[in-house]
């Protein structure tokens, strides 16, 4: 028995995972394994050159008990673009589609109850699989998609945080890979990841690569602060295009009536922001009630650790809503199984 309201964010094993493996200049049929484990020769290229590139979206059952997915084709479409990036071939729509489908299908025990707030993450990824010694991209790739049940980031609710900007290190490169989600930008994350949470901050504010001067991203997730009814986010070339993030510029424009920019957020605009959040699809929304800056010292402050800010709480609740079908869908953005 799981206990659904206790899950943390963390992999557990479910009955199957589907492949699928590209050989010849083609796409053979998908594949569903009960192994949890993938047989690789030594040389992989995704082993030694990083050919390697992933995803993370979620399916929701609704009170109605169907199990709703949030925008794979969005998914699909940054997985590919990834792929591109390493020269790795692209994954056709109807190979995804199938391979979502079927892995919910053999999976739905594993898609927790509606009401405990938990839900079912889907872990697509990518992977050259010949073996390569010089440097070159491989021939053959493996497609497998897993998932895993995961309980919500915060138990009690949303739980504001704080962060602190980051220096010592950067998390992409201006013309790098910044903007694509391949394994290669997250282990060097690792490092400066630990060292702010032993200084008690949950996460790393990057600024931008080349000049220091703006927002970039905080880790794993998008930034975005709020001022004057406005929902405002930093535009780089070295961030990822979050999912959650383009939502929650449509819930913004389009439900609550805010202002949308997408545009350079210079540093010293911290101090103007009245609510500012993280956001990704594994804790969807984090407020953030303080940023330190270990260069000036300063702290900028948006309320307090005990309380989100209204326009921060409104985009959770609709955006949650919404992905487990409480709210009408007037966007088209689950597909229901
Ligand atoms: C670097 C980075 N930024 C932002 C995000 C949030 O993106 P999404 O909302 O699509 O999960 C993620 C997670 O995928 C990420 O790894």
């Amino acid at each position: 028995m799981i206990n659904w309201a206790q899950l943390p964010f963390a992999y557990k094993k479910t009955h199957t995972n589907i492949r699928c493996v590209y050989s010849n200049n083609a796409w053979e049929t998908i594949t569903s394994h009960t192994d949890e484990n993938v047989n690789l020769h030594m040389a992989a290229s995704c082993l030694h050159y990083g050919q390697e590139c992933f995803e993370g979206l979620k399916a929701y059952r609704g009170k109605d008990n169907k199990i709703r997915i949030f925008r794979w084709e969005e998914n699909l479409r940054r997985l590919n673009k990834s792929a591109n990036r390493l020269s790795m071939p692209s994954i056709p729509p109807e190979i995804f589609e199938q391979a979502l489908r079927r892995l919910i299908e053999e999976n739905k025990d594993f898609v927790p109850p509606y009401g405990t707030g938990a839900s079912l993450y889907i872990r697509p990824l990518l992977i050259g699989t010949s073996p390569r010694l010089g440097l070159s991209p491989a021939d053959d790739y493996m497609f497998v998609m897993f998932c895993s049940p995961v309980g919500p980031y915060f138990k009690t609710g949303l739980k504001p945080v704080k962060i602190i900007i980051e220096r010592d290190t950067d998390r992409a490169a201006p013309l790098g890979t910044g903007n694509v989600k391949v394994g290669g930008n997250y282990a060097p994350a690792l490092i400066t990841t630990e060292k702010i949470h032993a200084l008690g901050y949950s996460a790393a504010l990057y600024l931008d690569p080349k000049e220091k001067k703006y927002i970039d991203e905080c880790g794993p997730a998008n930034f975005f602060g709020i001022k004057n009814n406005t929902y405002i986010t930093p535009d780089s070339q070295s961030i990822l295009q979050s999912i959650t993030n383009m939502s929650l510029k449509t819930v913004a424009s389009e439900i609550l009536g805010l202002s949308v920019e997408e545009r350079k957020v210079p540093l010293e605009e911290l101090s103007e922001f009245e609510e500012i959040g993280q956001c990704g699809t594994a804790a969807v929304l984090t407020p953030v009630y303080e940023i330190y800056d270990p260069i000036t010292k300063n702290h900028y402050t948006y309320g307090n650790p005990e309380e989100t800010g209204t326009v921060c709480r409104q985009l959770f609740e609709t955006l949650i809503g919404i992905q487990y079908g409480d709210i009408p869908d007037r966007f088209g953005w689950n597909t229901i199984i």
